[in-house]
């Protein structure tokens, strides 16, 4: 259940677009940032908030990649490979992480501390190769520069 004050959110959220259908996308923001992750109840649980066919939010959250339908690391690093992060060393910065994490892209460690995902373009070109962490851009990264980022991290 979402809490009263999202529960508020949503009601003045429905006043301001013509279709519930066309709330779907905050709706399930708002899920992902009080659960931690999308499971499938709270599909279930939005779908019948909205009165949207539960298909159509289980489409919603597969296609996009900024929704978690498992639980995520405590830090979720988001690699860019795209062209311009590739062309300045982005595989290399992915196998580092590897290594340094202990996980593959697209795993989270035993420990729930960190989700590794590789990710499209994140509108950072000029500044790559970079990763997000959260809501954070990390940008014209090395190697050295990820230990240290990592370091700081708790
Ligand atoms: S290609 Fe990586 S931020 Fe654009």
């Amino acid at each position: 259940m979402f809490t009263e004050e999202n529960l508020k959110k949503i009601e003045e959220l429905k006043k301001k677009y013509p279709t519930t259908q066309a709330l779907v996308l905050p709706v399930l923001w708002m899920a992902q940032e009080q659960f931690g992750h999308i499971s499938n109840d709270t599909m279930k649980y939005v779908a019948q908030l909205l009165n949207v066919p539960y298909g159509h939010i289980l489409g919603v959250v597969t296609f996009y990649t900024m929704y978690h339908s498992k639980p995520i690391g405590k830090h979720h690093i988001e690699v860019c490979t795209n062209v311009s992060c590739m062309l300045r060393g982005s595989a290399k910065i992915v196998e580092h992480l590897e290594h340094r994490l202990g996980v593959e892209i697209g795993q989270t460690s035993p420990d729930m501390k960190w989700t590794l995902s590789e990710v499209e373009c994140m509108g950072s070109c000029g500044t790559a190769p970079m990763f997000a962490i959260g809501e954070e851009y990390y940008e014209n990264l090395s190697t050295e520069k990820v230990d240290k980022i990592l370091s700081e991290l708790t």
